[in-house]
């Protein structure tokens, strides 16, 4: 059972190759705090979005173990539930650009919901209600029906949050998905994604940009080569920077 006494997010000395002979994540600790904010900084390749995957159990570590909130998620009878509560914002968002805005965010609901109001594209009208609703929470009142290749990258990314919100989520983790928006829309965005963080939501973020983590996340980890080199305060991350090796 999930308890207040236990981490949100918990690595216990995880290791991930793709291929037997190359391990792109070594030895990883971390426990994240519930209802915290974690930024995972390094340069690409480093491993982010491969941490990022573990956490959400679309990858199982090669050894090691992932906990979320007390619970291993390394087998798979668990990895549903598990994930069912873990919003994933990747990188790419995957949206399907040929589907409305809110049919992109109930997919966040297939959890719930099951396959066969996938296949058929039936929800239920609550559902569809809770999509609808998220979609005004994000700014987007009145664009449920727009197609998403319509959409700017700043509204895209909105869609994006809006699904991972679908999903009721306890925990949050954020692909460096706002990195192709202009500063603005960008600082927009993560303003949106703040306000669910304060609502008590746990958020992960990637990022390679320093300011970005310090601005949004208490904490700070930074990953070089598959390693873990520096935990800090977010406000710290500058100092780590420079200590990293080009
Ligand atoms: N699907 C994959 N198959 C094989 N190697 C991969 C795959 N995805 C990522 N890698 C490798 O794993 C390492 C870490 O990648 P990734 O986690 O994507 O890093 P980051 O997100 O920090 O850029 C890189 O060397 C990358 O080439
Ligand atoms: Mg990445």
């Amino acid at each position: 059972m999930s308890s207040a006494n236990h981490a949100a997010i918990e690595l216990d000395d995880v290791w991930y190759a793709y291929d037997r002979s190359h391990f792109v994540l070594q030895g990883i600790f971390l426990a994240v705090a519930q209802g915290s904010a974690l930024a995972i900084v390094g340069h690409s390749g480093s491993g982010k979005t491969t941490l990022l995957k573990l956490i959400n159990g679309l990858l199982t570590p090669s050894r090691g173990l992932v906990h979320l909130f007390g619970n291993g998620v390394n087998g798979d009878a668990q990895l549903n539930g598990a994930r069912a509560r873990v919003g994933y914002i990747p990188q790419q968002l995957g949206l399907v650009r040929s589907a409305t805005a809110v049919q992109n965010v109930l997919v966040g609901a297939l959890p719930r919901v099951g396959d066969v109001a996938s296949l058929l594209g039936r929800f239920p009208p609550e559902e569809i209600a809770l999509a609808t609703r998220l979609l005004e929470l994000v700014g987007l009142a009145g664009r449920a029906g727009e197609k998403v290749h319509r959409l700017s990258g700043g509204e895209r990314q909105r869609v994006a949050i809006a699904r991972a919100l679908m999903q009721k989520p306890s925990i949050l983790l954020a692909d460096e998905f706002i990195s192709d928006l202009d500063d603005e829309t960008a600082y927009e965005v993560m303003d949106l994604v703040e306000g669910i963080h304060k609502e008590g939501v746990t958020l992960v973020m990637v990022t390679h940009d320093f300011a970005m983590g310090a601005r949004y996340a208490e904490r700070a980890v930074l990953l070089h080569r598959g390693r873990k080199v520096t935990e800090c305060k977010a406000s710290e991350l500058r100092h780590a920077e420079s200590a990293l090796p080009p």
